[in-house]
């Protein structure tokens, strides 16, 4: 599969994926990298590994004209599956309408708890430490038009620590994003998978 991966950030999910594909772990192959941040790292780590990496400007432009201008050049790299690897805009309907069941996200946290507006960065970590819960990790989904929701693909739980911070719980978890990022995009590939609801059973 082509694989367009949306980034804002540092990249290190971007990086596990490009590991994977040198490693020979997955099949795909990431043909372009977008970001709307100028200054993302993860534009970098693209172009070591000669991979297009494109800074589009959102400002001024209204969400859906931004995300046709994101969805023509996917589309003009025959990407087949999108991925949401530490993207920090929100996707249109009309963006998600146009790769059904072929966009997913990493998510720092088990949802759907501490998921939705608001719940980013540090935020959820911080959010999970103040609820006292015992556990977190990541989620892999599907993307569907409400935030931080659709069906599951791949989950992984870590414990959390009295003494955790958000930063040494996010820290924690980070490896973990890396893996499940690899299985998801492995089952994809293997099409054996079918959604019912918001499940995703192995077939
Ligand atoms: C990850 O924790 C991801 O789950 C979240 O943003 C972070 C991005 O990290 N949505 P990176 O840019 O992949 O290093």
């Amino acid at each position: 599969m082509n694989i367009g991966v949306l980034v804002s950030g540092r990249g290190t999910n971007l990086q596990s994926i490009i590991d994977a594909q040198i490693r020979g772990d997955i099949k795909s192959r990431v043909v372009v990298v977008i970001s709307n941040k100028r200054d993302a790292y993860a534009l970098e780590r693209a172009r070591n590994h000669g991979i297009p990496a494109l800074y589009i400007q959102s400002k001024n432009k209204d969400p859906e004209t931004y995300d046709s201008e994101i969805v023509n050049i996917l589309k003009e790299y025959n990407v087949e599956l999108v991925v949401l690897a530490g993207y920090l805009k929100i996707l249109t309907k009309k963006f998600i309408d146009e790769f059904p069941d072929r966009i997913i996200n990493i998510h720092p946290a088990l949802l759907p708890c501490f998921g939705g507006k608001g719940f980013y960065g540090e935020y959820v970590h911080e959010a999970v430490l103040n609820s006292g819960s015992k556990f977190s990790g990541c989620t892999v989904h599907f993307v569907r038009p409400e935030i931080d929701h659709g069906p599951i693909i791949v989950q992984k739980c870590v414990q959390v620590f009295d003494d955790d911070t958000p930063k040494t719980l996010a820290e924690r978890i980070l490896p973990f994003e890396h893996i499940a990022l690899i299985e998801a995009i492995k089952i994809i590939e293997s099409g054996r998978f079918k959604i019912e609801g918001m499940r995703v059973k192995l077939i």
